[in-house]
């Protein structure tokens, strides 16, 4: 389902992110991605949401061509991916409800139904209870799932996660794993990029060094 070939990631003169990248991932597979800090996780990542573009190299997902996609053609791709960012990127001054919301309003979906989807989607990362409240007066563990439930509201084909228990403690770290593993089990496809080896408890691990894909 996803196929890096050769990938290069090159900022600006010498800084090399990812280097002959290689990697093969499979539909419904749950894949780690880890390695020390500035290994290139967060890179892998970026190239296959098209917030980059890979220096040389091809990046395949369902066998399209996603590194040289048209900038208008990236919304349709990033519909069927969803993203939980290393900072969470949520609208801190709006509610749970608004901010799990917002792509299935830019989606133009109905009233009724945007209010359906969320509130199940609220019932599965237990926030249900609390969706009028606003982002802003809430835990990091409890932005962390509001970060899950925005990212898959569109039952994304991919989930890419960047650090999902960053700042956590280990009962909100455990809890999170948890929703991301019932996710996979419906059959998304899930990449989580770690520092972390301990959430490493099924799946497969693909380790970075300095850009390298060393195991
Ligand atoms: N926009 C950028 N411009 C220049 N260099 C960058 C940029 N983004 C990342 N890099 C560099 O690329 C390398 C890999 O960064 P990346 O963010 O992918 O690492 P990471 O493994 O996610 O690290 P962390 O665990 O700290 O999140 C680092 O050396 C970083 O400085
Ligand atoms: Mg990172």
């Amino acid at each position: 389902m996803i196929q890096f070939i050769s990938v290069y990631k090159t900022y600006g003169q010498g800084i090399t992110s990812l280097s002959n990248i290689n990697l093969a991932i499979k539909k419904g597979e749950f894949v780690f991605i880890t390695g020390a800090s500035g290994s290139g996780k967060t890179t892998l990542l970026k190239l296959l949401y098209c917030e980059e573009r890979p220096t040389s190299g091809q990046i395949l997902i369902n066998r399209q061509a996603v590194d040289s996609l048209k900038i208008s053609e990236i919304p349709y791709l990033r519909r069927r991916i969803g993203i939980i960012f290393q900072d969470f990127k949520l609208l801190s001054e709006r509610t749970i409800f608004d901010n799990v919301a917002i792509p299935l309003e830019v989606l133009g979906l109905p009233r009724e139904e945007i209010v359906k989807r969320v509130q199940d989607v609220l019932r599965k990362v237990r926030l249900h209870h609390r969706m009028e409240e606003k982002v802003s007066s809430l835990s990091g563990g409890e932005q962390q799932k509001v970060a899950v439930g925005r990212a898959i509201i569109n039952d994304p084909m991919i989930l890419l996660v960047d650090e999902p228990t960053g700042s956590l403690d280990s009962g909100s770290g455990d809890e999170i794993m948890e929703i991301l593993r019932s996710v996979n089990a419906r059959g998304t496809t899930i990449v989580v990029a770690t520092h972390n080896r301990s959430l490493i408890k099924e799946g497969r691990a693909v380790v970075l060094e300095k850009g390298r894909i060393v195991s």
